[in-house]
């Protein structure tokens, strides 16, 4: 295995970076309410309006927030007038050529590849090699006391372990791989630190891609590497910049939506228990999650010509700033939608996006966080908040989280 090498600047700390980066509201979608009564698009970025300092990229490019199901679902659905080259001055710098930076028809045909290494038997592989034992391991840690921070002991470590399995990284290097993963994303207000984990990363993985080349495993480098459509496989560099994305994709998102759950199931009186009762009801539950408190707040897209969106028209050029949060609890689409209610009808929710950038991780993220909470159950039917320790509250602006997560249960 090549040698991981850590940020040049050691004073780094991933969880001051988290609120730094992604705010510290109790309650954004008050606020997503109040935005939404001035219409289905307004004008303002996203995070200025919210008082976070903006993001400095493009300062002089006109800004607006799309906020109604309507219109963020004309958006994501019309990549030709809304394109995903708002990301370019931002995670493009960062991350070079990711499917979220790209349009088609480059975004097609990579796409096409990398959904190689995602079909239901490389997940199913995955399931057994990588999320159980993963799983098993933190059930055992778990297990040692009555009581856990389940933050810290179970929800961060669980998606993360799995990606670094994923990988293949040695446990030693996790830590490592952890701070490089968080300072990827620290572009708008530390740029020389994202690049900086940028190219230790790099290093790392075009050794690694090389080495799994000549010796192909179960695993996902060894997946990418090899992904083949039609006669094509990615680019080196393409290949690259995916297995750096995938570490922030795949490990951040996975890790807050398992934990908004599992503080939404410990405090809402009477949900635990009927999960209890009807383990069939997991699924819902886990859907619901994504559509009243996914992660990924905000995306963003660029008009590539005057259009009218939802009835409010916008020149070419603008930036606009996609707020899934706003189309998830909008009324005119989901009845008393900030209710977290698990007999919802079903209805589209953009928890993972949607159209031609929606979330190519999805089936396994699903997967994971569905038996992150009956692994839970099975071990500890008797979970329950820790009485002495203070009530958990989701914090965050663009990314949400509760920080802490104390339980007690018999073991
Ligand atoms: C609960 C967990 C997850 C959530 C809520 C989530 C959410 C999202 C969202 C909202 C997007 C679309 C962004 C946009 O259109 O601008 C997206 C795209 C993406 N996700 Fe996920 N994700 C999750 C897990 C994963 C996992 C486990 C992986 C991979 C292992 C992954 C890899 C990706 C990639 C590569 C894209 C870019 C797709 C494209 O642009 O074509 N995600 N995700």
């Amino acid at each position: 295995m090549p040698k991981i090498q850590d940020l040049e600047d050691s004073t780094f700390d991933p969880i001051l970076a988290d609120e730094l980066m992604f705010g510290d509201h109790t309650d954004p979608y008050s606020r997503i309410e109040e935005f939404r009564a001035g219409g289905p698009v307004i004008a303002g970025d996203y995070r200025s309006m919210m008082g976070l300092p903006s993001d400095p990229f493009d300062p002089a490019k006109p800004r607006y927030t799309v906020l109604s199901h309507t219109a963020v679902e004309t958006a994501l659905h019309d990549p030709e007038t809304f394109s995903n080259r708002s990301f370019e001055p931002s995670l493009g710098v960062v991350y070079g050529p990711i499917l979220t930076v790209l349009d088609p028809p480059v975004h097609t045909g990579y796409r096409r590849i990398l959904q190689r290494a995602f079909r239901p038997e490389m997940i199913r592989a995955w399931e057994r090699d990588y999320v159980e034992p993963v799983l098993a391991e933190l059930i055992v840690g778990l297990h040692r006391s009555n009581r856990a921070e389940l933050i810290s002991q179970y929800t961060r470590p669980y998606p993360f372990g799995v990606i670094y399995r994923l990988i293949g990284l040695p446990h030693e290097d996790e830590e490592v791989f952890y701070r490089l993963t968080v300072a990827q994303l620290v572009s708008s207000y530390a740029m020389d630190i994202a690049r900086d984990a940028a190219v230790k990363l790099d290093q790392y993985f075009a050794a690694l891609m090389a080495e799994r080349r000549a010796r192909p495993g179960t695993d996902i480098v060894s997946a990418i590497a090899t992904a083949e459509s039609e006669g094509e496989t990615l680019p080196d560099d393409i290949a690259i910049s995916f297995l750096r994305q995938l570490l922030s994709a795949g490990g951040e998102t996975g890790f807050r939506t398992l934990s908004v759950l599992l503080c939404k199931l410990l405090t809402q009186p009477g949900l635990l228990d009927e999960l209890r009762a009807n383990r069939s009801l997991i699924p819902a539950a886990v859907e619901e999650t994504l559509r009243w408190e996914g992660p990924v707040v905000t995306t963003t897209r660029e008009t590539t010509r005057d259009v009218v969106l939802d009835g409010v028209p916008l020149p070419a050029g603008a930036h606009l700033d996609i707020c899934l949060g706003g189309a998830n609890r909008d009324p005119a689409k989901f009845a008393d939608p900030a209710r977290f209610d698990l007999h919802r009808p079903r209805r589209q929710h953009f928890g993972f996006a949607s159209g031609i950038h929606n979330c190519i991780g999805q089936q396994l993220a699903r997967l994971e966080i569905v038996k992150g909470v009956e692994a839970l159950l099975d071990n500890f039917p008797d979970i329950r908040l820790d009485p002495d320790a203070p009530p958990p509250i989701v914090r965050g602006t663009t990314m949400r989280i509760p920080r802490e997560l104390h339980v007690v249960f018999d073991t």
